[in-house]
């Protein structure tokens, strides 16, 4: 089977590790992909979807799988499937319950699914009136895709109104500010779940846990992600079935209903309040660095997986799982997130440990390949990805390969995983 991954991250890089490592697949594309997806596959440059879909007929390829948000809400599927190609993800309209938070929070009002209360609007005086009824902190979200940063979480009554305002004016966000959505703040700990659909039938993935902040002890300024580990102690048998039955089956069943079946990697951002899961945020594809430590632990064949759910085949398919944990450790540059960081060269050195090299793995990201070097170029450059039979060694792994990374300015969380070791140092 000949694999085309869209996108140029980590997640790409996992994504097609796994593809790499399925013998049913004989040949790998990347569109972009990044300096560290060449070992991998080859990287094509095209941007464009159309010409994208060209390259893919002319080449014989079999199943494109799309990694991140933006080619999805720009209708790349729609646009491959119109030439016959099988292509794994969300058409444009499926992908509005990331594109749009509004249409997700009245999707999801519509279908009893559980969410914070909110208002949407597009006039400040409402937006206010509803402010003032809430007690902060107070969120206040932007309708369009702004590259993570559209939520404020406001302290005070003024503050909300500020960040309201501001979002509306158009002086915030442009275009993606111009109704926003103000809500109630859901106070308890966060839990990616990650579903695989085809339209009708889903598949649940081991949950995992992002940490978001860019310092230890979940301080400093929100990221992309600093790491991550799953599947997480945090979530039982009595919540995976309480976030199955209320959140992701009536979702992949209301999509359908609405005419537009979601077919694709379904992330739910949830919020656990009190043992009671609610829906944060929906995204449409895998998350960065979840997907790192998700791909390690996938025991079916990743070609099958994505093949299955792009052809209405989920049913057919007994997804298997390793039994092990998987910790990933992103390192990113120096001026991360504020800025970019000079280009620096990585150097990794030969791994000689071999529990090591066996347990532990680099997923690139942020890198560029010039003149035979591998150089840092990116904000988040790759994560040091640990396997284990616990946390615990899974992250004493990806933790012992972080010690042989080097390039100029790195740095990353000393304390991912955490919250699941925290209680249980031998977990
Ligand atoms: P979102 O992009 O909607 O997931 O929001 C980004 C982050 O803001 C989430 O991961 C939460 O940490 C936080 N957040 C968003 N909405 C709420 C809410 N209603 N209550 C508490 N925290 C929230
Ligand atoms: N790691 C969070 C995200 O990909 O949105």
């Amino acid at each position: 089977m000949k694999v085309l991954v869209v996108g140029s991250g980590g997640r790409e890089y996992a994504i097609g590790r796994a593809l790499k490592n399925d013998p049913a697949v004989t040949e790998l594309f990347f569109a972009p992909g990044n300096g560290g997806t060449l070992e991998l596959g080859e990287n094509v440059d095209i941007g464009d979807y159309t010409e994208l879909a060209r390259f893919a007929k002319e080449r014989g390829i079999d199943l494109t799988v799309v990694g991140p948000e933006q080619p999805l809400v720009e209708g790349i599927v729609d646009i491959f499937r119109k030439e016959g190609l099988t292509i794994f993800g969300p058409t444009q309209k499926a992908a509005l319950l990331e594109g749009s938070k509004i249409y997700m929070k009245n999707f999801l009002k519509k279908y009893n699914i559980p969410t914070a209360r909110y208002i949407e609007t597009s006039v400040m005086e409402e937006a206010a009136a509803f402010i003032d009824e809430l007690t902060p902190p107070i969120v206040v979200k932007a309708d369009g895709l702004c590259a993570g940063k559209g939520v404020i979480i406001a302290q005070s009554h003024e503050e909300a109104k500020e960040a309201a305002a501001r979002m509306l004016s158009g002086e915030a966000f442009g275009p993606a500010g111009e109704r926003v959505i103000v809500e109630e703040y859901l106070d308890g700990y966060e839990l990616s779940i990650f579903a695989i659909s085809d339209g009708e039938n889903y598949k649940i993935l081991p949950a995992a846990q992002d940490h978001k902040r860019l310092l230890d002890g979940d301080q400093g300024p929100n990221t992309g992600g600093m790491g991550a580990y799953a599947p997480t102690p945090l979530i039982d048998e009595a919540l995976y079935k309480k976030i199955e039955e209320r959140i992701i089956a009536p979702t992949i069943k209301g999509m359908a209903a609405e005419g537009t079946p979601f077919e694709g990697v379904l992330f739910a951002g949830l919020m656990i309040v009190d043992g009671e899961p609610y829906v944060l945020e929906f995204n449409v594809r895998f998350g960065d660095p979840e997907c790192e430590v998700l791909m390690p632990l996938l025991k079916t064949p990743a070609s099958e997986l994505f093949y299955k759910a792009a052809t209405k085949n989920l049913d057919a398919l007994d997804i298997q799982f390793h039994n092990k944990y998987a910790v990933g450790v992103v390192m990113a540059s120096e001026n991360y997130p504020y800025g970019k960081s000079k280009p620096s060269e990585i150097i990794v050195d030969e791994i000689v440990h071999k529990d090591l090299a066996e347990h532990a793995h680099i997923c690139y990201a942020g890198v560029s390949l010039i003149e035979g070097k591998l150089y840092a170029t990116g904000g988040r450059v790759l994560v040091c990805v640990g396997l284990g039979d616990t946390i615990k060694e899974a992250r004493d792994y990806a933790y012992m390969l972080t010690g042989q990374v080097h390039f100029a300015g790195k740095k990353f969380r000393r304390d991912i995983a955490y919250q699941a070791l925290r209680d249980d140092e031998n977990r």
